[in-house]
């Protein structure tokens, strides 16, 4: 695809409605990867508990270099292996702080407590955790929630087209940051799609990196889209990518890395998660590159929440505009996947 398919932006009507977040969270959310962790972040032998949109996931990082999913829940009785709160730990074997079901961190049964006296003959086999589709790409650790997920590079179909060799290269975590914004997550995610806004609302932050508007190049493809603008070289770009269901991917010429994630709350919330990697040898500035980004973040969430209040009742969006056909693909996108439930009637059109 060339360009973006001209069309309206999605009426305000989805991003008011109860109904259409519960069909995003069963019919978008499972159909995509959501990087969860920095690879580097979660050593051999290392095991992490997080949320992932509600759902408690268990990342265990195998002495034989495989990193696995699953759900963070017992088999017994449902409780979970470790806390959030935890971070990364090492950890050879799952001990279940109820009644001591022990796993392996490939997610076998090894041991039950006094296992002779099960009501029933007790099969080790038959309880296995419950695996989750997981992935290094990126540097980064992707967890799939549905059985039937695009591929994972198929959802990068652009950044493996235009930046393979950069997306190869081991990068170690520089920063992370993390915090709600008073929006939905499409008002976010439409935002940092938005190449219309930058010149206006970051004249002496993101603007400035990016670059004078004439020379922005839009590349589109099947799942994720591309601004590129010329960096300061003069010789290399600057990338922004965004990617379904809610993340944007940006590749710096000097080997940084970040992905801006908006994970869905509810309604009028949701989290955002920014990791900053990049080589070893940057290791001392992540502090300050991520302040550069939470300068111009913040001049987004202004803006994005002010859009949040005025998405009421009787609210019609304005023309697209050229510079705004990213929002338009990613919307396509998401159009497309709920076209089922816009043709039963269960969506407002
Ligand atoms: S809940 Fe885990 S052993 Fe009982
Ligand atoms: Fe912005």
């Amino acid at each position: 695809m060339d360009s973006a398919p001209a069309a309206a932006f999605l009426p305000p009507e989805l991003y008011r409605s109860e109904a259409v977040a519960a069909l995003e969270r069963q019919h978008v959310a499972t159909r995509f990867w959501h990087p969860v962790a920095a690879a580097a972040d979660l050593p051999p032998g290392h095991v992490r508990a997080l949320e992932l949109l509600g759902l408690p996931v268990l990342l265990c990082h195998d002495s034989d270099g495989l990193v696995r999913a699953f759900r963070n829940r017992c088999p017994h009785r449902a409780v979970a292996f470790h806390e959030p709160t935890e971070g990364s730990v090492a950890c050879r074997r799952l001990v279940c702080p109820y009644h001591g079901w022990t796993y392996d961190l490939g997610g076998t049964l090894l041991a039950a407590a006094r296992e002779a006296e099960f009501v029933d003959p007790f099969d080790r086999g038959a309880w296995p955790l419950e695996a989750l589709g997981c992935q290094v790409r990126a540097s980064l650790i992707w967890v799939a929630l549905g059985a039937d997920p695009i591929p994972l590079d198929d959802q990068l179909d652009l950044p493996l087209q235009e930046a393979a060799k950069a997306l190869s290269q081991p990068l170690v975590p520089l920063a992370f940051h993390r915090q709600t914004l008073a929006c939905n997550w499409k008002i976010a995610h439409d935002n940092t799609l938005d190449d219309y806004h930058v010149a206006i609302a970051h004249p002496t932050t993101l603007h400035r990196m990016q670059g004078p508007v004439r020379h922005y190049s839009h590349r589109f493809g099947t799942w994720a889209n591309l601004l590129a603008t010329p960096w300061q070289d003069g010789e290399t770009e600057f990338l922004t990518f965004g990617l379904p269901p809610w993340n944007h991917l940006l590749l710096w010429p000097d080997g940084r890395l970040a992905l801006i994630q908006f994970l869905p709350e509810n309604l009028t919330s949701c989290t955002m998660q920014v990791w900053l990697l990049g080589p070893e040898a940057r290791k001392g500035e992540g502090g300050v590159l991520m302040a550069e980004m939470v300068s111009f973040l913040a001049e987004d969430r202004v803006l994005v929440e002010s859009a949040q209040r005025g998405y009421g009742e009787g609210f019609r969006t304005g023309p697209p505009h050229r510079l705004e056909a990213r929002i338009l693909h990613q919307q396509a996108i998401y159009a497309a996947l709920l076209e089922p439930w816009y043709a039963s009637g269960r969506m407002p059109r």
